[in-house]
């Protein structure tokens, strides 16, 4: 496991966005598994600045996002999809038919998931997989106490995770969903290669626990010490234990 610190999270984003930059200079046609929440959006405008100066060419890219909240589709703005196009794809040369965020809405709940770990694999499976980490160590939405094995399933969402969520309702709890769709465990760990970024001094104890701890699937970001190519991008309060 290799460990970049920096000092601050702009610094941070960038180390993140360089390695990102770096997969898809490599592999133009590259599958990028990408992520949501507050923590990449750092990276994302990184990545558009790139893109905009001409340094970056994301037209044969393809992408798989983590998750999407259950009945919320792209015309919410709390969507994640809604999120994908207005933090990085609205402002790059992707292919939006090469861009995959899980269905939210789907009649059809388990052929959705069962559809979106067909795309994965049509795509033979993802090279660079990008990851936050919540609070309770959560991955994408696999929340604490979720199986390793499973694949694209339906979650209910913790307490904790809604809590944290709400800020972005206002506050408000009852708005946030109580269910979400999200890769498993066991897709995550297929990805070619894992980039995690954590920043500020609340994610300092949970990549303690993760990191250092037991594996557990009570905490579902230790399974990821037994991949074999992952890369912790953190400012130094959220690594401060790992250094
Ligand atoms: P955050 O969320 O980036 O908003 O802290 C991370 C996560 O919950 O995975």
């Amino acid at each position: 496991m290799r460990i970049y610190s920096a000092p601050d999270y702009y610094h941070a984003s960038r180390i993140a966005a360089n390695i990102i930059s770096a997969q898809v200079i490599m592999k133009p046609d590259c599958v990028l598994g990408l992520a949501t929440g507050s923590t990449p959006i750092g990276a994302y405008e990184q990545l558009v600045k790139w893109y905009e100066k001409g340094d970056l060419d994301f037209k044969e890219v393809r992408t798989v996002n983590l998750d999407e909240y259950c009945g919320l589709d792209e015309t919410s703005d709390q969507s994640y999809r809604y999120f994908m196009n207005h933090h990085l794809f609205d402002h790059i040369n992707i292919d939006k038919a090469n861009t995959h965020v899980p269905s939210g809405t789907a009649a059809d709940a388990e052929q959705a998931c069962a559809d979106y770990n067909e795309v994965i694999r049509s795509m033979h499976g993802v090279d660079l997989q990008l990851l936050g980490i919540g609070h309770n160590g959560h991955i994408g939405f696999n929340e604490p106490g979720e199986a390793f094995d499973k694949e694209t399933h339906i979650v209910t969402l913790s307490d904790k995770t809604r809590q944290a969520n709400a800020r972005f309702w206002d506050g408000d709890l009852s708005q946030v969903p109580t269910h979400a769709i999200t890769m498993g465990i066991k897709t995550v760990m297929q990805a070619r290669k894992i980039l995690l970024v954590a920043c500020g001094e609340d994610k300092a104890q949970i990549m303690k626990d993760a990191f250092t701890g037991p594996i557990t699937p009570e905490v579902p970001a230790s399974v990821l010490q037994l991949h074999n190519d992952v890369v912790l991008v953190g400012d130094e309060a959220a690594l401060q234990y790992l250094l």
